[in-house]
């Protein structure tokens, strides 16, 4: 029988193991203040309470944005493309080196979100965008593939083009150890040197993959479709162009935001090297461009691409707090611009498109 001391004992130790139950239960509620986008403590399984508004703004226009490749007719480039007199020879070794480069270019991209960026990131709002952009990523894979179908190319030498074709090697060449280095499974973040390796991963492929070596292929079929020819796979590449963008914007906030909360690794040696990088970044879609229109084309010369590339790299420069590499430089294509603001309507070429769509389908008028 035990004595009233004995009972009261047993139910006060009970108390204090419920209290500390409880206590860790509630330890383990996220608390915004523990919540960084690197080396995060708080449970990355808990998406809320929110803490980068913006990486959620950005999930909730992205899915806004949904589109699927079978929904643009293509019927019109089928004709134009087995029409012998349709387009010049240039104009087809545009068509074949761009879907080139770009069939495997967002395999890339989504290879490195799903088996690099995506572990490395520690705040859940942004590991919810990522998921997203790595879908995106399966969309355009696939409109290439839709676009390669439709046109009868040889599927083969399109996506085999990466290994064949040597300005396409060469800026997967520079790409690949930037990617390796995220996917590598022994990489870990949380020294001066891995978090700074990190983020030069994530400003290549924010600034240059997506930011840079994209332009020059997009201007050539918005180009073309504005000329009134391969307009199905010119409506593609605007929506294309439209993700993009965001996904662009989207590494350039987390990239600013990890220096925010780690303003250690913005060191003036390690800014030089982003600037040497760009540099070169610059130099390869150059010979890309030179390679893909040896001649000009469609209004479209390599001096031009040469300017328009030193004023996107300064714009991604400026974006992400580093000085311009090439001041003076201008847009020789200021239609791109209107083109990638999407969110008002315009008129491209027969068709409008409207942004924030929800529900899975597209509206032309
Ligand atoms: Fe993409
Ligand atoms: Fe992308």
């Amino acid at each position: 029988m035990l004595t009233f001391e004995e009972i009261s004992a047993h139910r006060a130790a009970d108390r204090a193991m419920a209290n500390a139950a409880k206590k860790q239960i509630e330890t383990r509620r996220v608390r915004v203040e523990d919540k960084f986008i690197i080396n995060g403590k708080a449970d990355v399984n808990q998406l809320v309470p929110f803490k980068y508004n913006w990486a959620w703004d950005k999930y909730l226009a992205a899915c806004a944005n949904h589109w699927m490749p079978q929904e643009v007719n293509m019927q019109r480039d089928v004709e134009l493309w087995k029409n012998p007199n349709g387009l010049s020879s240039a104009e087809r070794l545009i068509v074949i080196r761009n879907l080139g480069f770009f069939s495997t270019a967002d395999s890339l991209a989504a290879n490195n979100i799903v088996l690099g960026t995506y572990r490395h990131i520690t705040a859940p709002e942004c590991r919810q965008y990522l998921l997203r952009q790595a879908f995106e990523e399966a969309i355009h894979t696939h409109a290439y593939q839709y676009i390669v179908e439709s046109l009868g190319l040889d599927e083969g030498e399109i996506f085999n083009a990466y290994h064949e074709i040597q300005s396409i090697a060469e800026k997967d060449a520079f790409l690949m150890p930037f990617i390796d280095t995220l996917i590598n499974p022994a990489f870990k973040t949380g020294t001066v040197e891995n978090d700074q390796k990190l983020l030069k991963s994530l400003i290549v492929f924010a600034c240059i993959m997506e930011g840079l070596f994209f332009y020059v292929g997009f201007v050539q079929i918005l180009a073309l479709g504005r000329q009134n020819k391969l307009v199905g796979a010119s409506e593609q590449y605007q929506y294309i162009l439209r993700d993009e963008s965001m996904h662009c914007n989207f590494g350039m906030d987390m990239i600013n935001t990890i220096k925010l909360e780690n303003p250690h690794l913005w060191t003036p040696e390690f800014k030089e090297e982003l600037g040497e990088l760009m540099r070169k970044a610059v130099n390869l879609e150059y010979a890309y461009a030179e390679d893909t229109m040896p001649h000009g084309v469609l209004g479209l010369n390599a001096s031009m691409f040469k300017e328009y590339l030193r004023f996107i790299a300064n714009r991604r420069c400026q974006q992400i707090g580093l000085e311009q590499l090439f001041p003076g430089a201008t847009n020789p294509f200021p239609w791109m611009s209107e083109v990638i603001d999407l969110k008002k309507e315009k008129n491209f070429f027969e068709t409008r498109v409207t942004e924030y769509q929800t529900g899975g389908t597209l509206s032309w008028d």
